[in-house]
């Protein structure tokens, strides 16, 4: 695997406390880094505050290897504090999963937490339905549980502006942890103010004419695909799977005006495995143009041969700081194409970074402006409503160059992972993985053209059908309990609109293979919804096939803008209420995929109205019939 991003170790608990002493223990469940970037700021802040508090961050995953331990490793914290993002359908994030399934499943332990205080601080969207589910819940186990809560659980909103939210949390704290982490003869006294310090990597730059042949091969090594070989047996978000493009096509018609791209993985031989229905997470890069920009306005040449220290030159550590986003000597290039995130709006702290290295006065005392508490307002407008980027302020801030060891520990957050629903089923495709991804392309509210990276990536990818020297990409499976039913026979109803078929045409795909081998299907329903048949109808010739072979019973299609009115897919399943309850309500599964925010919530709603009128109930029966089919498994979401 490409083991560049985390060495992955189970905490070894056995640290001694010094008596008068007190441990802090920070657990961070994250998906995209912030959880994890709030966990290490706030324990930066306790120790520069409280002598007595003994300080340690955790990924909640490493923290235990299994249930027991987490119990038994529970048993002896006394202060933990919780730091759990909630991301899709009110899920916990990956790294989360483990604890969060063993702590909030149903146990006899009674109120064994008593020794334990806790805080917990959540991070969520209020757009979504299930905002901040998952430390809601935590935060009420632990109660349940018998632990005392320090504070009120925060319940941060990345629709706003989610450091704000934390930052008002941790005020919130202060008083509290004063209590038990100062010593009494100072609790009266003021607590020095805090200014966290900006964080910063050790650069150092290799000069390739006085470098050992050994070396240069390492690194050369490194610059290209990250010195990795494949043929690991566990690969995932740290050690993902080095994958070509296998075959690549536009699936919208000539007609249409956007992209929507059909991607193959090549994953033969590599011992990466999916089951259909999983996700697949990509490494992709940033295009050229955006890498050559941003190198210029960090006044940086592209060849520049950099590696990434946590460690002092004196080989001391320095503690604190995230693990450097890179392994290895890499280009600058290299590095600003795989590693830096560009073109998401910067949060307050890169506004400080830059602020801190801008050259012209004026230009460092706007950014320390947006970054300040006076400075809110300005700061959603012209930040976050705005959706300007981190390329685009750095260049209305052309003063500001931070040094790159400051640009990648402070100022560009690393580049995450995108997650696509699998559009392929492993009994047919065995040795590939099929990605279905609409393109991110369009104005934003500056005027600039946003290009969504990996969307982007994939529309240029160069697939191996064209050429040998083609694209590739770090890869990895996430499982999901997106599952058809075991057996075949049971009906299923699939509500999926736009790139919301991708799991279907794996399911449709499985479910032929099974026919072929002669298994007995039952009947299968897809709702499909796109704009136009001559545009953005994907997959047709595929789904029509699927008719006609036996694997898909019935195809009913919402042409949204076909005629005078939009027709949806919430609006067939309507019309065909009576078709659609029969299936379920004989046992059969209802599959819905796509946009949480608009379409999922909507078909929600629909299905709710279905069961009222078909039943003949009030909303509180309808609405307690759904919530059993999904405690039943039998409504699964896979949205984003
Ligand atoms: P529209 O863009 O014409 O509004 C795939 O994106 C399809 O889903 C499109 O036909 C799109 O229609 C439709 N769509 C947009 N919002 C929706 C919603 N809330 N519920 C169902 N379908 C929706």
């Amino acid at each position: 695997p490409i083991d560049v991003f985390k060495p992955v170790s189970f905490d070894d608990d056995d640290d001694v406390i010094e008596p008068g002493k007190i441990k802090v223990t920070i657990f961070f469940g994250t998906q995209t880094g912030t959880a994890e970037g709030f966990a290490k700021a706030l324990a930066e802040e306790v120790k520069a505050r409280y002598e007595k508090a003994v300080v340690k961050v955790l990924d909640l995953d490493d923290y235990a290897a299994d249930d027991d331990q987490y119990e038994e490793k529970l048993k002896k914290e006394t202060l933990s504090i919780f730091m759990l993002a909630t991301y899709g359908d009110g899920e916990p994030t990956d790294n989360a999963a483990r604890f969060y399934k063993w702590f909030t499943e149903e146990h006899e332990r009674g109120a064994w937490l008593q020794h334990l205080t806790y805080a917990v601080f959540g991070l969520g969207n209020r757009q979504y339905e299930h905002f901040n589910k998952i430390a809601k819940v935590v935060d009420e186990k632990l109660d349940e549980q018998g632990a005392k809560r320090l504070v009120q659980v925060g319940l941060g909103d990345d629709d706003q502006c989610i450091e704000d939210d934390f930052t008002a949390w941790r005020e919130s704290l202060w008083p509290e942890l004063d209590q038990v982490l100062r010593d009494e003869d100072d609790v009266n006294t003021v607590a020095t103010p805090y200014t966290a310090a900006v964080p910063e990597y050790r650069v150092v730059i290799h000069d390739l004419t006085i470098t050992s042949e050994e070396d240069k091969h390492l690194i050369m090594a490194n610059g290209n695909a990250n010195g990795n070989a494949n043929g690991h047996a566990v690969f995932d978000i740290h050690h993902p799977c080095r994958a070509n493009v296998a075959a690549r096509k536009e699936l919208h018609k000539p007609e249409s005006d956007r992209s929507c791209i059909h991607l193959e993985f090549d994953i033969s031989g590599t011992g990466l495995i999916y089951e259909t229905g999983d996700h697949v997470g990509v490494y992709a890069e940033n295009c050229d143009e955006t890498v050559e920009e941003v190198g210029t306005l960090l006044g940086q040449p592209l060849d520049l041969l950099l590696s990434l220290h946590t460690d002092k030159e004196d080989g001391t550590s320095q503690g604190s700081s995230l693990p450097p986003p890179f392994p290895g000597p890499c280009t600058l290039r290299v590095a600003l194409a795989r590693y830096a995130d560009l073109l998401t709006p910067p949060k307050k702290a890169a506004l400080v970074a830059l602020a801190a290295h801008a050259s012209e006065p004026s230009e460092a005392d706007k950014l320390k402006h947006l970054s300040s508490p006076e400075g809110k307002n300005e700061y959603s407008k012209w930040i976050v409503a705005s959706q300007r980027s981190l390329l685009e302020v750095m260049a209305e801030f052309p003063s500001a160059k931070p040094p790159l060891g400051v640009f990648f520990a402070a100022v560009s957050p690393r580049l995450q992972p995108r997650y696509y629903s699998i559009s392929s089923s492993p009994r047919f495709a065995p040795s590939k993985i099929h990605v279905t991804c609409a393109l991110v392309y369009g104005p934003s509210p500056t005027g600039r053209i946003h290009k969504g990276v990996c969307s982007t990536w994939m529309k240029n990818a160069i697939p191996l059908e064209k050429s040998h020297d083609c694209s590739w990409a770090p890869i990895f499976v996430r499982t999901s309990n997106f599952k058809l039913p075991t057996d075949p026979s049971i009906p299923i109803v699939m509500v999926g609109p736009g790139t919301g078929l991708a799991p279907f045409r794996g399911f449709l795909q499985e479910r032929l293979a099974l026919k072929e081998d002669g298994a007995q299907l039952g009947p299968a329903v897809l709702f499909f919804g796109c704009r136009n048949r001559k545009m953005d109808f994907i997959y047709e010739d595929e789904l029509n096939n699927f008719v006609e072979q036996g694997a898909l019973s019935e195809l009913v299609i919402a042409f949204s803008r076909e005629g005078e009115q939009k027709e949806y897919v919430q609006h067939k399943m309507m019309e065909k209420a009576a078709e659609v309850w029969s299936l379920i309500s004989s046992g059969g599964y209802l599959y819905v995929c796509g946009d949480a925010k608009g379409m999922a919530r909507d078909v929600h709603r629909t299905l709710h109205t279905i069961v009222q009128e078909q039943e003949k109930v009030d909303s509180t029966k309808a609405e307690a019939s759904v919530k059993k089919l999904q405690m039943d498994g039998r409504y699964l979401r896979d949205v984003w």
